[in-house]
């Protein structure tokens, strides 16, 4: 059903460290698709690095982005979506779950910095999901890093074989261009921040060459197109949609340059939507029965209006405006009146809206992280793990009188996936697990000004919690037992161990070598 529709869709995400150009990319593919008509017309998610310690500014800047959040267009005949992802590491934990609701992935890399922390560790979540990806080198007006290091540190740091399909002639101030392996066709370097540069037919053994870049760039690119295909195997796009190799693209977003080339290999070699893993089945994106599951929540800020729109992403079928879907926790028909889609940075009401395709979904109340919305089947979809939380706090109520509105603030925050609840086993307190500090300040305001809840932390010193599981229940119970002063119950109940340093969980993995120790509470 509706195989058109579906087959033409694209989702995915761009992943980077702060600053490698992941606006700006993004900006110049909205230009592409025509989606936006100037360069500058993208607000920033970013946030701005003077408000790193005053987080209600972040939250304002946040709330812009949320018309960004996800962008479409079409490019060829294809619709396009893009997600974005927070920039600031605080939230990496949102970003963890978008990545759980797109098809593939672009990273990008600042040529003079090459793989930095945050790309590192968001491509690990890619890894465990075996999400197909694809690497844009940018930056390459200024001068970086020699292009073949780069690959050896891109495969080096990010664990997966590479295979450049564009490669650069030159760079900095002597960036003549970048040479299309995947179509053989040259594109010379004009800096321009609107436009998009002509590119070429060449012949790489022509005088033209010569002539267009000069005999030592020409020189130098014959050598190393020759060492490319000497030493790299020839691209293959299963092996890209296996997530065994990532092709590679250099350019500048910032001059529009070497974007149309990864622009057009993307929708070439990109996947269309995938199937869907839920507890019960297998979902297929053609199946007449709309699908799909909440990955993000974006809570309105104002205190007077605790609403919020929860992002679905359709993982089979076709959805419908004013239609009764099933809510499958609540076991409830719910109707939605005003769904909204997102081109280029407008937010509109949409009618319909295709497997691949996000909606957003004006709510107050009735989702959580996770939660499923079906044509009436039961389905539970997977794929949508807790990851370890970096920082800790025990949480207290300040105020005896309001211990009903903290739990229910509480209740609903988790739920919206600000951080995540673990309970200890042996006195009961309640644990808030985030991956910064920012999260803490963002939990303590909104239970104050939206459920009029106070609370105190007392920070614990840990270094993960990992979730436990084993075929060995006497090893089990007994590790349970022993460590009970580190043992947490998950909000759905699972046993997770608290581990205070890597020293003593890996004394822990060595005295108890039956039991499997997980950073995700999907394994
Ligand atoms: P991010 O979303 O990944 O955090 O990065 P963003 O696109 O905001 O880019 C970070 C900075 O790098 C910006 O400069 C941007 O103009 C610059 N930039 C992006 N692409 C290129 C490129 O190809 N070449 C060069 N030379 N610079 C590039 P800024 O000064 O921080 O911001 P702005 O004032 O220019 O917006």
């Amino acid at each position: 059903m509706y195989e058109n529709e579906i087959n033409r869709r694209r989702t995915f995400a761009i992943i980077s460290h702060p600053d490698a150009g992941k606006t700006t990319l993004t900006e110049k593919l909205l230009l592409f698709g025509g989606a936006i008509h100037i360069a500058g017309a993208v607000k920033s998610n970013k946030i701005k690095k003077t408000a790193t310690s005053d987080w209600m500014e972040i939250e304002k800047q946040r709330g812009i982005s949320v018309a960004t959040s996800v962008m479409g267009f079409e490019y060829r005949g294809f619709k396009i979506n893009i997600l974005d992802t927070p920039g600031h590491q605080d939230f990496a934990e949102d970003t963890f779950r978008t990545l759980t609701a797109v098809d593939s992935v672009i990273i990008v890399v600042d040529a003079a910095k090459g793989v930095e922390t945050q790309t590192r560790r968001l491509m690990q979540v890619c890894t465990m999901r075996k999400t197909p990806v694809m690497i844009f080198v940018n930056k390459m007006d200024r001068e970086g890093k020699s292009p073949f290091d780069l690959l050896d540190e891109l495969e080096a740091e990010l664990g997966i074989h590479v295979r450049p399909l564009s490669w650069p002639i030159n760079m900095g101030m002597k960036f003549k261009g970048v040479y299309n392996i995947y179509q053989d066709k040259l594109n010379l370097y004009t800096p321009n921040k609107q436009r998009v540069s002509e590119t070429v037919a060449v012949d790489l053994d022509s005088e033209e060459l010569d002539k267009m870049v000069g005999s030592d760039n020409a020189g130098q690119l014959r050598t190393d197109i020759e060492l490319i295909n000497g030493v790299y195997d020839p691209f293959c796009v299963q092996d890209y949609l296996e997530a065994k190799i990532a092709p590679v693209f250099f350019g500048s977003a910032l001059n529009t340059f070497g974007v149309n080339e990864l622009l057009d290999c993307f929708v070439d070699i990109a996947p269309a939507p995938l199937p869907v893993e839920s507890n019960e089945r297998k979902v297929e994106p053609h199946e007449a029965g709309f699908s799909g599951f909440v990955f993000k929540i974006h809570a309105n800020m104002d205190p007077n209006h605790r609403s919020c729109i929860a992002f679905v992403k359709i993982c089979s079928g076709k959805f419908e405006r004013n239609t009764p879907y099933r809510h499958i926790r609540l076991d409830k028909m719910l109707k939605f009146t005003a769904p909204t889609c997102f081109m280029a940075q407008k937010k509109e009401t949409v009618d319909e809206a295709f497997a691949g395709d996000i909606v957003g979904l004006p709510d107050t109340g009735n989702f959580k992280i996770g939660d499923t919305l079906t044509s009436g089947e039961t389905l539970h979809f997977k794929g949508l793990p807790s990851f370890s939380p970096e920082m800790f706090k025990y949480i207290e109520n300040a105020d005896p009188m309001k211990t009903k509105q903290l739990q229910k603030g509480l209740d609903q925050l988790m739920g919206e996936g600000v951080a995540q609840l673990f309970t200890h086993q042996a006195n009961n307190r309640k644990i808030i697990g985030t991956v910064g500090q920012l999260q803490f300040e963002v939990i303590e305001y909104r239970l104050l000004h939206e459920y009029g809840a106070q609370c105190r932390w007392q920070p614990i010193p840990l270094f993960k919690a990992c979730w436990i599981e084993s075929d060995n229940e006497a090893q089990l119970k007994e590790f349970i037992h022993r460590k009970a002063n580190y043992m947490a119950k998950d909000k759905d109940g699972r046993d997770v161990f608290l581990a205070e340093s890597n020293y003593l969980l890996q004394m822990a993995q060595n005295d108890f070598s039956d039991i499997r120790f997980h950073f995700t509470s999907e394994f």
